[in-house]
C-alpha cells in the first residue's frame, strides 16, 4: 500500500534530498515549506510559526517526516511551538508516525538552538502521537557553508579545536527514508558521517580543494557550548553510517 507521507522543510537541503528520496521508495509525498520547490510536485504552504495551513496539510497523511526547522531564524517558534502544533494536529489526524529529524548532541550542548531541538525531541516524546526520532550530525554542505563564509578573509580564524564528524546530506536522507513507515521506532540509532576530524582538519582539506593558501588561527571560545564541540558531543563516532568522506566531498564539489 502506497503511504501517504507529508513531508516539512520540504525546500530545505535535508528536505530536498529526502524528498527525492521518499518519492523513489514509494510514498505519496505531499511538500511543505512556506515558500514553493521550484518544480511542480504536490506540495502545500505551511507556516509552522504561525500554524497557517498545518491541520490542512495533515489531515490525510500516515506518517509525517518533520525536517523543517528555523536554525538561523525563531528556532523557539518554528522548531520548539511549531513542533507542537505539528503534534496537535497529527494526533487529532491519527498519523501513524511522526519522524522527527535532529541533530547529534542536542542534549549534551548548551547552544541555544540546540537547546530547541532538545525541547522538539521532548515534545515528540511526550506526544500521544507514535513517533520515530533520529539524530544526525552535520551535514558535508553546512561545513562548507562556514568554510565559504571565511575564505575570503586574508587569515581564517575558526575554532580548530572543535570535533565535528560530518556526512553527505544524501546518505543522511537515505538513512532516515528507511525510518518513514507506519511502524513509529522511538529514539534510533544515530546517523554520523565516516569520518570525525577538527575543524582545523576540516578546513585544511577545504583549503587544499580551493588552491588557497591563507593561514588559519585558533579563534578562542570560551563556555560550555564551545567545550561541548570541542569534546566530540556532537558526533558519535561508534555510528558511522556515512561513507562519503570530507575529503571526497570538497574535492568533487571544488573540481
Ligand atoms: N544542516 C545540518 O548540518 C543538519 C545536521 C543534522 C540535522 N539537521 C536537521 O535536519 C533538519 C533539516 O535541516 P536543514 O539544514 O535541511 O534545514 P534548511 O536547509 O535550513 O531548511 C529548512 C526548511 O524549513 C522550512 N521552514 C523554515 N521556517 C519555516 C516555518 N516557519 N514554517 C514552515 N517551514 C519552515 C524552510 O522552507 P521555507 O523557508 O520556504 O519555509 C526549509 O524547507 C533540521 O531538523 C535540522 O536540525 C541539520
Amino acid at each position: 500500500m502506497t503511504c501517504r507521507t507529508l513531508l516539512t522543510g520540504a525546500t530545505g537541503t535535508l528536505g530536498t534530498a529526502l524528498r527525492s528520496r521518499l518519492g523513489n521508495a514509494g510514498h505519496d509525498v505531499l511538500a511543505a515549506s512556506r515558500s514553493p520547490p521550484s518544480d511542480d510536485g504536490a506540495w502545500v504552504a505551511m507556516n509552522l510559526a504561525d500554524g497557517t495551513g498545518i491541520r490542512g496539510a495533515i489531515a490525510d497523511v500516515d506518517v509525517v517526516v518533520h525536517a523543517a526547522t528555523a536554525a538561523t531564524g525563531d528556532s523557539e517558534a518554528v522548531d520548539v511551538r511549531g513542533t507542537e502544533r505539528l503534534l496537535e494536529a497529527a494526533a487529532d489526524a491519527g498519523v501513524s508516525n511522526v519522524v522527527y529529524v535532529s541533530i547529534v548532541g542536542v542534549d549534551e550542548i548548551p547552544y541555544s538552538y540546540y537547546r530547541h531541538k532538545a525541547a522538539a525531541e521532548r515534545a515528540v516524546e511526550a506526544s500521544s502521537v507514535p513517533s520515530t526520532i533520529v539524530r544526525a550530525t552535520q551535514f558535508h554542505s553546512f561545513v562548507f557553508d562556514l568554510l565559504e563564509s571565511v575564505a575570503r578573509l586574508p587569515v581564517w580564524p575558526l575554532p580548530t579545536a572543535f570535533r565535528l564528524q560530518p556526512i553527505d546530506v544524501g546518505e543522511a536522507a537515505a538513512a532516515i527514508v528507511e525510518y518513514a513507515t507506519s511502524e513509529p521506532a522511538g529514539r534510533v540509532p544515530d546517523v554520523g558521517g565516516p569520518e570525525v576530524r577538527t575543524v582545523g582538519e576540516l578546513a585544511r582539506t577545504y583549503r587544499d580543494a580551493k588552491g588557497l593558501g591563507r593561514p588559519l588561527v585558533r579563534l578562542p571560545l570560551p563556555g560550555k557550548t564551545a567545550s561541548g564541540f570541542r569534546s566530540g558531543d556532537g558526533t558519535c563516532p561508534d555510528r558511522t553510517v556515512g561513507t562519503v568522506t570530507w575529503r571526497e566531498w570538497v574535492t568533487a564539489r571544488c573540481d
